[in-house]
């Protein structure tokens, strides 16, 4: 299914769906003078509020305001993408989907790898099932896990006996096949015998992870016992990339009645445990903290996402980490709330002592944004008195101010501010508060080092995770004016407004004049600067993505900048020693003692925003290489670019498009 879909065929598709036919066939409808009403499915209710209009081929809910037309309608019911719920309704309609010439898509593109990736699933699962062994993984999961084998089947848990070879003698029988297992991180190369291959997945529990459709992308591994790691995943490969995908998304999906909210838990197993106690709708994110784009991603589904915490002081720090990917994507009508659990707990733990209905209530009761906002604003003040009040406005400012200015909610909460400081809107509204983190300089987010093998969160835990793509940064279209230096400065970035902040990001009394907040002028060029922020910070290349074409400029400084984001990209917990370790050609070695022997390391070594002058790096090189037009993102990828990086309001314009060129 490579190319986008023609315009005129989705015309002509809705010219030929009654929309009454698809919402007949899938809730029923009751016919009310020119219009049918029902009991909405998008949320619960008892008398019916969902109103469809056959004329006008429009439906709309008074109560919860959902509306749209057939395509909309199919792809919130089914939960579809816009493309699927093309396909749907094209099938019903006996027509077939046309495409325009374009690349093929991700899908299309690792289509065997992906192939290869399901018979791994089947093989584990049946290896629970077949194995002289089993026993041991039967008992682990319904003795020590107290699961059923039913919900085993649900989420596809299997079984990856001990031994080398199993998947590869049974999946890999052929060189074709080998290959596409390495490439999909099933199999490793013998270090001293290139082209052998062994097993990666070794006497451990299985976890299969979809992607929201439900292809098998990865594994996560479980150990039946203290062995490290604890849980040991599939690599980042061409179909997988961790900080994108949500485990049990797809179950949530399909086992939710009514999904209309969802739940960020931690752990593979607290995904499945609630499950089984009938919290269908929990997701997990894969050992990175919550993002931006999980956020946006979720707000596609669901207008409710509660975010569910540890309650003691990482639980906290990481919290703030999801209010900080929140605020960038919030909407007007889409909530996020916050669930901080008692300490020791997990969810897994805690449905299971107090179960279903008690965790429910606790879900009821989950903070606000707003709540937690003002209260991390309010933790953040070190002053006493007047001076403090004047810090805590200026803290929850900065944040309110990364929330979409057209946003009612982000009104609200200035009003709320005003209120809680004495300081007018028209003021607050006015403060100049650049952009920096929020999270005091020893808290446990930045405790969380890189190389401390149990701290599989370190590596995403800086708070500008949610600038961490270009997707991120299109969220601010207009906001990237070039300043002196000539690239484009990063949205909150004003070289001429002056800093309430001091370099390291502490927060200072604010002075007009304060020192402004910008790079120290340096003899490397700005590639360098970037390739030596990554070695001596490597956690935060987890926090970047590096398009194609960029990694594949012939430019030697860039090389040597995208080797060393490659190495920390894959292996979070090194650091540049591992790195040089590793090398084995001369000018890549000797550019990098050259780097790490120069006189701005040190003060490298010391700064704060390390990610973010990366980021401004690539991000200026992206534009410069044109990769920016979302309109050639668009043609190039196809209509998949709408699941992945558009908002629900693209979509929305998409869908009003759509309805003019009907009427
Ligand atoms: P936790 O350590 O909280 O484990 O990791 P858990 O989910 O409670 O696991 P059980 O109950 O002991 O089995 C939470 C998540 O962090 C990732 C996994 O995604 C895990 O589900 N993780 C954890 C790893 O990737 N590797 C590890 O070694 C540990
Ligand atoms: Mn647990």
């Amino acid at each position: 299914m490579a190319g986008r879909i023609p315009d005129q065929f989705i015309d002509e598709l809705l010219a030929r769906t009654d929309i009454t036919d698809v919402v007949a066939s899938r809730i029923s409808l009751k016919k009310t003078g020119q219009n049918y009403s029902a009991l909405c499915p998008f949320h619960n209710e008892k008398s019916p509020s969902f109103s469809l209009n056959p004329n006008k081929q429009f439906y709309y809910c008074f109560g919860c305001g959902a509306g749209g037309n057939a395509i909309s309608f199919v792809m919130e019911h089914d939960h579809l993408d816009f493309v699927d719920a093309i396909e749907a309704l094209a099938k019903d309609a006996g027509m077939e989907v046309p495409r325009e010439q374009g690349a093929p898509d991700r899908y299309e593109q690792n289509a065997e790898l992906l192939k290869r990736l399901s018979e791994s699933s089947q093989f584990y699962q049946q290896q629970l099932t077949q194995h002289p062994d089993k026993k041991k993984a039967t008992d682990y999961l319904s003795k020590d896990r107290g699961l059923s084998g039913q919900i085993a089947k649900v989420f596809g848990l299997g079984y990856a006996p001990p031994g080398w070879d199993n998947l590869l003698k049974k999946v890999g029988t052929r060189a074709e096949s080998q290959e596409q297992l390495l490439l999909g991180g099933m199999l490793i190369e013998k270090k001293d015998q290139p082209g052998h291959y062994y097993d990666r997945f070794r006497d451990r529990i299985i976890f299969p992870i979809r992607d929201s459709r439900g292809r098998v992308i990865a594994f996560g591994g479980r150990a039946f016992g203290d062995e490290k790691p604890k849980y040991l995943n599939s690599p980042e490969t061409p179909v997988f990339q961790k900080s994108q995908e949500l485990y049990g998304l797809f179950e949530a999906k399909q086992n939710t009645p009514i999904l209309d909210q969802i739940i960020v838990v931690e752990g593979y197993m607290d995904v499945i445990v609630l499950a089984q106690h009938g919290i269908t709708n929990a997701v997990a994110t894969l050992g990175t903290s919550v993002n931006s784009q999980h956020i946006r991603k979720l707000f596609k589904l669901v207008s409710k996402v509660v975010l569910c915490f540890d309650g003691d002081k990482a639980g906290r720090s990481a919290a703030i980490r999801g209010l900080e990917a929140s605020l960038p994507v919030m909407q007007d009508e889409k909530q996020v709330r916050f669930l901080f659990l008692p300490e020791g707990e997990d969810p897994d733990s805690l449905v299971r002592k107090e179960g279903k209905d008690a965790f429910n209530l606790r879900l009821d009761d989950a903070s606000s944004l707003s709540h937690v906002l003002f209260e991390h604003a309010r933790n953040l003040v070190t002053l006493g008195d007047e001076e403090g009040e004047a810090q805590f406005a200026r803290n929850a400012m900065g944040m309110i101010q990364q929330i979409p200015k057209e946003l009612t909610f982000r009104s609200v909460l200035i009003r709320q501010l005003s209120e809680q400081s004495g300081i007018d809107s028209e003021t607050l509204g006015n403060t100049a508060t650049p952009k920096v983190k929020y999270t005091t300089p020893n808290s446990p987010v930045q405790g969380h080092s890189a190389s401390d093998p149990n701290s599989y969160l370190g590596h995403d835990d800086d708070s500008y995770s949610h600038l961490a793509n270009q997707a991120d940064y299109d969220y601010y279209p207009d906001q990237g004016h070039p300043n002196e230096h000539g690239y484009d400065a990063p949205p909150y970035y004003d070289s001429n407004k002056k800093s309430a902040f001091k370099k390291g990001g502490k927060f200072t009394k604010y002075q007009k004049n304060d020192v402004v907040f910008s790079p120290a002028p340096s003899s490397l060029s700005r590639v360098k600067q970037a390739s030596l922020c990554l070695l001596l910070h490597p956690h935060i290349a987890q926090n970047i993505s590096l398009p194609d074409p960029l990694l594949h400029q012939a430019d030697d400084e860039l090389q040597t900048f995208c080797r060393i984001w490659r190495f920390f990209y894959k292996y979070p917990e090194k650091n540049a020693g591992h790195l040089l370790g590793e090398l084995t050609d001369p000018s890549t070695l000797s550019s990098i003692y050259a780097l790490l022997n120069h006189n701005d390391a040190a003060t490298k070594q010391k700064i704060t925003n390390a990610l973010q002058e990366v980021l401004d790096m690539t991000t200026a090189l992206e534009k410069n290489l044109g990769l920016n037009s979302s309109i050639a993102r668009l043609k190039s990828r196809g209509n998949e670019s709408i699941k992945d990086n558009d908002s629900k309001q693209e979509l929305r314009n998409l869908m009003n498009l759509i309805r003019q060129k009907k009427s």
